[in-house]
């Protein structure tokens, strides 16, 4: 059977169906997977069953993988990123919205992450799409955007002084290579979809540029809230094998840390992205 796409949100996401990375995609269907990809920019595949190899080999698709700076590696594989919450560990990595890497020049194209040991229930993750978020925006707001940039930096969150990195510090290391900012503008056009997406985030962005704290902060806060109105957004069950392919240059994500007491151990590869512009 050939590689299906299925809708499983009005918010934002599809399922690849008729998929098995481990036995490799026709040629047909890996162009199918990358239209997907490009159209929706979030795309969910359960009952994946590879081998880390495997799973470098398909990122390999999608460009050079990015080596993280931060996370713990799975073992033997520095290009994979340890993404973990063992059952005595309160802190969750990534339990806010964010999107990856806005901190970084060329932002990260999007990541391949796959579940390898999921708790009885809880630890979904949740998923908004940037360009329902902007092309829901006023004109007006939207005129007001086109000529904004705003700053991003990697240093108040995996940085020394960092209070995440300080309770994360267990997962997190490296603490000293947090020396990334970028300015970027607040609305881009997607590099490969060409569409326009909104493209702040609570986590990296600190201000407005040229703007301060205080007169970023009810600009930012309303496009915060706004990004994540439920008709944006979907919510994914993990289960063992289950892969999120994320965008994130037009999605946000936000890992749920409702499964204390339980194990929950995910790997994450990270694609390198190309130069984004308004
Ligand atoms: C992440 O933010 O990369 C982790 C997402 C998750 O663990 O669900």
């Amino acid at each position: 059977m050939s590689l299906e796409i299925r809708k499983i949100s009005g918010g934002v996401g599809v399922e690849a169906c008729n998929i098995d990375i481990a036995k490799g995609l026709s040629e047909a269907d890996m162009a199918t997977l990358k239209a997907a990809f490009v159209e929706h920019g979030l795309v969910f595949m359960h009952n994946q069953t590879i081998t880390p190899e495997q799973h470098i080999e398909f990122a390999k698709n999608w460009g050079e993988i990015n080596i993280n700076r931060f996370f713990a590696k799975v073992d033997g594989y520095e290009e994979i990123a340890a993404v973990v919450k063992e059952k005595d560990q309160l802190g969750n990595i990534g339990g806010g919205w964010h999107t990856d890497h806005s901190y970084d020049q060329i932002p990260a194209l999007g990541s391949i992450l796959i579940a390898r040991e999921t708790p009885p229930v809880g630890g979904d993750t949740l998923f908004s799409c940037m360009y329902k978020a902007y092309d829901s925006l006023s004109d007006g707001m939207k005129k007001t955007l086109e000529s904004l940039k705003a700053v991003h930096s990697s240093r108040h969150i995996f940085g020394e002084q960092s209070s995440y990195q300080e309770a994360m510090s267990d997962r997190l290391s490296n603490a000293e290579a947090a020396t990334q900012d970028a300015i970027h503008p607040i609305v881009i056009t997607h590099p490969e979809s060409g569409r326009k997406a909104l493209y702040v985030n609570p986590a990296f962005t600190l201000h407005i540029e040229g703007w301060s704290d205080a007169e970023s902060k009810p600009l930012l806060d309303y496009l915060y809230q706004h990004a994540v109105q439920m008709e944006h957004t979907t919510r994914f069950k993990w289960a063992v094998g289950s892969i999120a392919f994320w965008d994130n240059r037009c999605t946000w994500h936000y890992a749920l840390n409702d499964y204390h007491g339980e194990r929950r151990e995910m790997h994450r590869i990270t694609i390198e992205g190309s130069p984004i512009a308004a």
